[in-house]
């Protein structure tokens, strides 16, 4: 046989190690749920652990194995509280220390439902604790120490029993142990799989043989038998070389030795599929040097190693993602040899949350007067249940159906929240100290009893859901709304506003309820027109306003007006465009604003100017922006900074006081955000002045077919959104307003942008009355602008919203195909873009889509847009689409359009 046996005789040698570390500095240990102290076998004293835990129940269990009885203390945690936590001091100890805790089940409770649960070291989640399949179960970890006590908590699984304890230990370790070839170590733990003490073939090995009290187990379960032997020398002494783990010489004594040359393997099997430490030691007990290859799991991950007498080294590895290990020792020239082996599964220890947040959250807990249970850190091991994390930060603090009475300035500091819902939390007083929080998206503050909307909304910078819901707000929606980009709910339902919703807010974007209020609705004042029909057009009847739902084919109470000079738009627009001056957000006057709408007749402040201010808003009429048939419009600007056009009559064209009143007051109960909007009017000296908004980038008829140089070349998207904007507007002139009103002159130089390139509908409403005398002939005559006629308005006179939707149909051909309606260019055939157009569409055949749009369209979304303008200018009106099937059309083909453009970027 050649497997040799080396026996050195055992001699122990006591000198240095048991000056090192004589005494228990820093040991503590707990029995949990004991009432006593005492002393153990290895003179070790244990304390009750009541002290460190306020959780939790405690009883005895009594249990045999083997042929020993047992009584224990232990503690279990029948409430269910997502955790329990001990806090154990660990000051004065050292950088890094040994926490072993040890779980009895046995049946205590008489359930026979042995629990499963999770344990935490600081923020780590360190080990889940099955005592279904092992029970008593041990775990040990060594923690790398940062704060003079760590938290163990014990953490509830649903539906998986009680958890349930019976010791604690510490043991402090010594200084930079454990930490050689480790990555990242302070942001690390380990937990210990296995610790070798090898060629030990009797038992376990602990304090006061190790001093740091590691616990050594026997080898002979690992190691292969027939080709190694257990190894026990006596020594002189040891030269460490540095090692900084301090191994007692009661294991460096023994050693596995294989006695040929061959491989020596522990076969070691790992319960979770994780990173794991090894480290290996070797001490020269024999006189000879062994030398030899380490296989980790097949790799060689040393080779020729070689212990000298005497000397006690280790190798540190690192192996990653494995769930089993294969250690091997392959002779080279001499017998492989080992003393001990320890492999730890790496886990990570998440980082705290900031110091800040964390003293916030303690103030908000504090200032609520309840307990919450926030202990330790937000984010981990496990997060507290009003907050999310991403990682160590919090983003999200939902705190409800509490009394919090006013926004504390301690959320404030929480700066990394993107969601914060307080609702039903007794609020009062303005929304405040929340301005610091420009990465909010969500905030709900809904079901409380604020007041007032404060001043800080517009920091919130991020904010796309605000929900202010049954709240007792007062006064108008701010202006400063208007300002957060990435708003897109906004909810006021039931409070006490009253006023309009700003201009500022971009409705396309933005959903708003208002329901609710005392007196809000969408967008200001009434709309108007600059612009007149042009050359081609026919004097015309334009505005029909209809005092029902029913349809009226010629109204009575409505009012027309002749057109204007065509010029005249498009004077105003290359104005505008060349006009690049900064215009202060609107501000509306609140008292006016209300008084208008709740009495028409009083308007006698701020809205109702005196002809002395229009002078001075025009600088005494000296920027002319055009001219027409009705009057001349000028360039003004009012006391606020508010760039406005003023629309002053002619005589001729000027409608008896009442009607005028009478018509200003029915306007400006049309409200809406794709509607140019009536700033005021004057009515002095017999002169009719309208002021109206003053948008800035002129109509869409000047970026279709304007001067090269003005002109900003519109993308399919664009266009698209503006026909969004225009139908929006529309739809709102026909369906969301009483009297319902037909524009009758939609074409594209009727449709306003602003710097956003928002699309506003203008020329409707007064700026198309006519005398009494005139309107008599209104419904005799058809009117309305050459190439946007509806044809069977044209033929039967018959006036309906259909005649709009035509136009508008038209409109969305010009943007399909970037051509006016009439062209007296090309072949007869294209004369008429109708006519020119439709078949193409039709038949889905887009070589006739404006060529700066090719290949940059989604052909799902032209053809959405294509069939709903080819339908809209029908002949039949009745198989014309309403405008709101046009406008929800051409919103899917909006979004159909934008997803496209995503998918484009990616
Ligand atoms: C138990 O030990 C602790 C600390 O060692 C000591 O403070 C306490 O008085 C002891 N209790 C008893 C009952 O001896
Ligand atoms: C037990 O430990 C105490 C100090 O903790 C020490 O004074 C005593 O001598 C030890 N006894 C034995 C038998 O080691
Ligand atoms: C532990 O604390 C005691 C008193 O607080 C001190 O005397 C001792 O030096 C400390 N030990 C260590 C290792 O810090
Ligand atoms: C094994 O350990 C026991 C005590 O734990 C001791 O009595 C026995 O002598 C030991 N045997 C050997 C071979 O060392
Ligand atoms: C090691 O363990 C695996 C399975 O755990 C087994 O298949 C293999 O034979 C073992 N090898 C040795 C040398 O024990
Ligand atoms: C471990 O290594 C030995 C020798 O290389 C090999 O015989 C054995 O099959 C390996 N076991 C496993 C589980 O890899
Ligand atoms: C508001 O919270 C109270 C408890 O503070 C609760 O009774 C009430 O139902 C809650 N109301 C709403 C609307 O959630
Ligand atoms: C919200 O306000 C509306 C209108 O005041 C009221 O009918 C409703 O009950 C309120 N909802 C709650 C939950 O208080």
């Amino acid at each position: 046989m050649d497997l040799l046996c080396f026996w050195v005789g055992f001699f122990l040698f006591l000198g240095f190690w048991v000056v090192a570390f004589s005494d228990q500095d820093g040991f503590l240990s707990l029995t949990c749920g004991g009432t006593t102290n005492y002393t153990d076998s290895s003179n070790i004293s244990w304390i009750p652990d009541n002290e460190f835990i306020a959780t939790g129940k405690t009883t005895t269990i009594s249990y045999i194995e083997g042929t020993s009885s047992f009584s224990v203390p232990v503690r279990f945690f029948p409430i269910l509280q997502s955790h329990n936590c001990y806090r154990l001091p660990v000051s004065n100890v050292s950088f890094l220390v040994l926490v072993r805790a040890q779980f009895v089940y046995k049946d205590y409770d008489g359930l026979g439902k042995p629990p499963s649960f999770s344990v935490s070291l600081g923020t780590a989640i360190v080990s889940t604790i099955d005592l279904r399949k092992t029970d008593p179960w041990i775990e040990e970890f060594l923690w790398p120490v940062d704060k003079d006590t760590v938290s163990f908590c014990l953490h509830n699984i649903p539906d998986s029993g009680v958890p349930v304890i019976t010791s604690i230990e510490v043991r402090p370790l010594p200084q930079g142990a454990y930490t050689s070839g480790m990555e990242d170590f302070p942001h690390k733990s380990l937990r210990k799989s296995y610790r070798i003490d090898c060629g030990n073939t009797n038992g376990s090995l602990r304090y006061p043989l190790d001093p740091y009290d590691r616990i050594w187990d026997a080898d002979q379960s690992f190691a292969p038998f027939h080709v190694s032997t257990g190894f026990k020398t006596q020594l002189i002494t040891f030269n460490f070389l540095g090692l900084k783990e301090s191994l007692p010489a009661d294991i460096l004594q023994t050693a596995r030795v294989l006695a040929r040359r061959d491989a020596l393997t522990y076969n070691l099997s790992l319960d979770t599929l994780a990173d794991y430490y090894i480290v290996l030691y070797f001490a020269g007990i024999l006189p000879v040097f062994p030398s030899f290859d380490i296989l980790i799991n097949g790799d060689v991950a040393q080779s020729d190693y070689t212990v000298r007498s005497s000397e006690v080294s280790a190798l540190y590895f690192t192996q990653r993602g494995i769930n089993s290990l294969n250690i091997t020792l392959k002779s080279i020239s001499f017998y492989p040899q080992i003393n001990a082996i320890e492999v730890y599964e790496i886990l990570d220890i998440p980082e705290e949350a900031s110091s800040t947040t964390v003293s916030a959250l303690q103030v908000i807990q504090q200032s609520i007067g309840l307990d919450l249970g926030w202990q330790g850190d937000p984010c981990s091991p496990t997060k507290w249940d009003q907050v999310e994390c991403e990682g160590n930060i919090v983003t999200s603090l939902k705190l409800s159906d509490i009394n919090l009475r006013s926004i504390s300035p301690a959320i404030g500091d929480l700066l990394d929240l993107k969601t914060l819902d307080l609702h039903n939390t007794s609020l009062t007083g303005e929304l405040q100290n929340l301005g610091s929080l420009t990465r909010l998206e969500k905030l709900n503050l809904s079901f409380n009893q604020l007041t007032s909307f404060g001043t800080e909304l517009d920091s919130l910078v991020s904010l796309q859901i605000l929900d202010l819901q049954n709240n007792t707000l007062q006064g108008m929606v701010p202006d400063s709304l208007g300002e957060l980009e990435d708003l897109h709910l906004l909810n006021v339902e039931n409070n006490k506003l009253q006023g309009v919703l700003p201009q500022s807010l971009n409705t396309e974007s933005l959903e708003i309820r208002a329901s609710g209020n005392l007196c809000l609705s969408f967008s200001t004042m009434t709309c108007n027109d600059f612009s007149g029909s042009d050359n081609s057009s026919i004097e015309a009847p334009q505005v029909t306003i209809f005092p029902g739902k029913k349809h009226t084919r010629h109204s009575n109470i409505a009012v027309i007006l002749g057109a204007i000079g065509g010029a005249l738009l498009a004077l105003l627009i290359l104005a505008t465009i060349s006009v690049m001056l900064y215009v202060k957000k609107r501000r509306t006057d609140v008292t006016s604003m209300e008084r208008a709408m709740l009495d028409m007749r009083n308007w006698n402040s701020a809205k109702v100017f005196s002809h002395k201010e229009i002078k001075a808003a025009t600088n005494n009429f000296k920027q002319l922006l055009g001219r027409g048939s009705f009057g001349s419009v000028y360039l003004g600007k009012l006391p606020n900074g508010r760039m406005v056009a003023v629309k002053v009559r002619f005589d001729k064209s000027q409608l008896g006081a009442d009607s005028f009143v009478n018509e200003v007051h029915l306007l400006s109960r049309i409200r809406h955000q794709n509607l140019v909007c009536l700033e005021g009017f004057c009515h002095e000296s017999k002169q009719q002045i309208l002021v109206y908004e003053y948008l800035h980038c002129g109509s869409l008829a000047d970026h279709l077919y304007g001067p090269k140089s003005k002109k900003v070349s519109l993308s399919w998207v664009r266009r698209l959104k503006i026909a969004v904007d225009a139908a929006k507007g529309l739809d709102y002139l026909h369906n969301g307003n009483e009297p319902r009103i037909i524009h009758r002159d939609i074409k594209c130089s009727n449709i306003l942008l602003d710097k956003q390139m928002n699309a506003k509908v203008c020329d409707f409403g007064l700026s198309k009355q006519v005398t009494q005398a005139d309107a008599t002939h209104v419904t005799t005559v058809v009117k309305g602008t050459a190439g946007y006629l509806d044809p069977e308005y044209y033929s039967t006179q018959q006036l309906t919203e259909k005649s709009d939707v035509y136009s508008f149909g038209v409109v969305l051909l010009e943007l399909i195909c970037g051509r006016e309606p009439l062209s007296h260019s090309g072949t007869p055939d294209s004369f008429n873009l109708v006519l020119w157009a439709k078949p193409y569409l039709q038949a889905g055949a887009y070589e006739i889509v404006d060529e700066s749009l090719e290949g940059t369209f989604d052909v799902e979304s032209m053809r959405k847009a294509a069939l709903v303008a080819v339908r809209s200018v029908e002949r039949d009106a009745s198989k014309r689409p309403t405008i709101a099937e046009v406008l929800s059309e051409l919103k899917e083909a909006y979004i159909i359009q934008l997803s496209y453009l995503q998918s484009r970027d990616i």
